[in-house]
């Protein structure tokens, strides 16, 4: 973290994402659950993060792993108890460690009081404007009202069965159907929200990360998509981007405002980090403009390849979009929907995004090389102006697991792609602890039920244990290099200056006193005059130079 105490924490923060149900296992069932994360508060202190990011862990029936709420302001029961959760907030913060949830405004699940009513109260009623049901078109009303889809496969509608017994209107789910679209019109559903946000906010929540952000407004009369993407399409700043039915819409911009007051009325102030799949950069910045959210994940540096000109490119693109709104960029490798970049970098580079487990498969991987990229990444990212987040496992080099068997998979994307797409499970295999065997000190000793989704047998070598005080070891390098952005006044909010390299390399000054050097090529490249090395993510070549696919930090001198 940044040494001028009079920088809001946020603006250089690093937050470590704890996917509940993959962390820790506290009670023996095999998912990960609150007791599990408080029995590793001690680990994530000792990692030097800043803050917690916890996938949603309120009540749900997980079609959609806990992204299908049935009540915002209670914990599921697999997870622990709202006790419990009051608990782990506590300790986080005596262990230095804020919390952030995960809100998901965008749809609830259709086990929610609200869906249910909606369904019982039949057409033309109060509770079904909440969510979005209109007519079918066609003979009969058979036909889905228009030609959206679901981003998991197959159409965003679903018809229902009335209370009679016909069938009758459609339901919007831009998700599952098991996960209604809200309509946002409707000011009872932004109330709540409201109300869901104090109640956490009045237990000490210190922010929440904003599900799907750029979705809550859809266009008046739900027109035909009409040949648009049904998904965001990235393309390059400065290039038109036509609006969207239902992504990414300006309206949803009024929301966010509104939302930031409220964060704004506590006495220490509550944070807010959009998830927004957006076409470009420019488009992204408006989520944080100073009245609005205060950070948003950057997911071209998910995107880009492991390729200096395209690094370099949305490195330049995002720090002067933010600059434009005054927000801090933040940088991030993986999360819980794309494929974990040891396994991204470990293949042949390409320029299309490549991103989704599904897309990567056939391809040949070299783990090696992609672990070697993953670890100069690192040193990249936390080297970055701004905030970072770490998925969990990150630390670890833990690989995307390819070879999950048919019957454990529980993406609802394996379903609804009519079993052509995988979908996302491989990035959420549960957390190698310890031992030599599943389930990896996963679930305490002598647990019976296996973790949800099987980690693979050789993952030995890949346990916090094997890995700690290791220094050769992926934990040892993040530790390392926590430790010394919390040290260097340098790292963490701020500018960078670029420095001359060759081809191939990325090189950059921060003040006072730090450069870091990332070589993307095949060629070694010296130090810059006046430096010396402070951390490396590989050793050095013979002559002090930093070899292929390493990066270097470095005390210089100048500044
Ligand atoms: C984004 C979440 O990260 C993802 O896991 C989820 O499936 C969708 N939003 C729908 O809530």
């Amino acid at each position: 973290m940044t040494a001028d105490p009079g920088t809001p924490w946020w603006r250089s923060a690093v937050i470590y994402q704890v996917y509940i149900r993959s962390f820790a296992d506290g009670n023996g069932d095999g998912l990960g659950d609150i007791a599990g994360i408080r029995s590793r508060l001690p680990y994530l202190a000792g990692l030097g993060v800043d803050a917690l990011w916890i996938n949603p862990w309120y009540p749900s029936p997980m079609a959609d792993a806990g992204y299908d709420v049935s009540d915002y302001r209670n914990v599921e029961a697999r997870f622990g108890t709202l006790e419990d959760a009051e608990a782990l907030l506590a300790e986080a913060h005596t262990a230095g460690l804020r919390v952030l949830l995960d809100i998901v405004p965008n749809h609830s699940s259709d086990q929610h009081a609200w869906f249910r009513e909606a369904l019982a109260a039949g057409p033309g009623s109060e509770a079904r404007r909440r969510y979005l049901f209109r007519p079918g078109r066609g003979a009969g009303g058979a036909l889905p009202p228009n030609d959206w889809q679901s981003v998991f496969g197959g159409p965003a509608w679903t018809r229902v069965s009335e209370p009679d017994g016909r069938p009758g209107e459609w339901y919007l789910h831009l998700f599952a159907p098991e996960q209604p679209d809200l309509d946002w019109t409707h000011p009872e559903v932004r109330a709540d929200f409201d109300s869901t946000l104090r109640f956490w906010f009045d237990r000490g929540v210190d922010g929440f990360r904003i599900d799907v952000a750029h979705s809550l407004v859809k266009e008046e009369g739900l027109p035909d998509l009409d040949g648009r993407s049904p998904v965001p399409s990235p393309r390059p700043n400065g290039s038109a981007v036509p609006p969207h039915p239902h992504w990414d819409r300006d309206e949803v911009h009024e929301i966010y405002r509104a939302w930031r007051r409220l964060a704004d009325s506590y006495a220490d102030p509550r944070v807010f980090v959009a998830e927004a799949w957006v076409d470009t950069p420019e488009r992204l910045a408006r989520y944080v403009r100073p009245d609005e959210l205060h950070t948003a994940f950057n997911f071209d540096f998910v995107r880009a390849p492991w390729k200096a000109a395209a690094l370099r490119a949305t490195i330049d693109v995002t720090m002067s979009e933010h600059a434009a709104v005054g927000a801090p960029p933040t940088w991030v490798l993986s999360n819980h929907d794309v494929a974990r970049e040891v396994s991204r970098f470990g293949r042949e580079q390409i320029d299309e995004p490549a991103f989704d487990a599904d897309d990567l498969r056939d391809r040949p991987f070299d783990r090696a090389l992609g672990t070697k990229r993953a670890r100069a990444a690192a040193l990249l990212m936390l080297a970055l102006p701004g905030g970072a987040y770490v998925y969990q496992g990150e630390e670890l080099g833990l690989p995307e697991v390819e070879d999950l068997p048919d019957e454990a998979l529980q993406d609802p994307t394996w379903i609804r792609s009519e079993h052509t797409r995988r979908g996302r499970d491989g990035c959420r295999v549960p957390v190698p602890w310890s031992g030599t065997s599943p389930p990896f000190g996963f679930s305490p000793e002598g647990t019976a039920a296996a973790p949800w989704l099987p980690q693979p047998g050789n993952w030995a070598g890949l346990t916090v244990e094997a890995e700690d005080g290791d220094p050769r070891s992926m934990l040892t390098l993040y530790r390392t290099a926590l430790r010394l952005r919390r040290e260097l006044p340098a790292l963490g909010d701020g500018t960078l200056r670029w420095l001359d390299a060759p081809d191939g390399a990325l090189a950059f000054a921060r003040d006072p006193g730090f450069a870091c050097v990332v070589n993307v090529s095949a060629e070694p490249v010296v130090l810059p005059e006046g430096s010396r090395p402070l951390l490396a993510s590989g050793p050095l070549t013979a002559d002090g130079a930093v070899g292929p696919d390493t990066a270097a930090w470095l005390a210089t001198s100048a500044g």
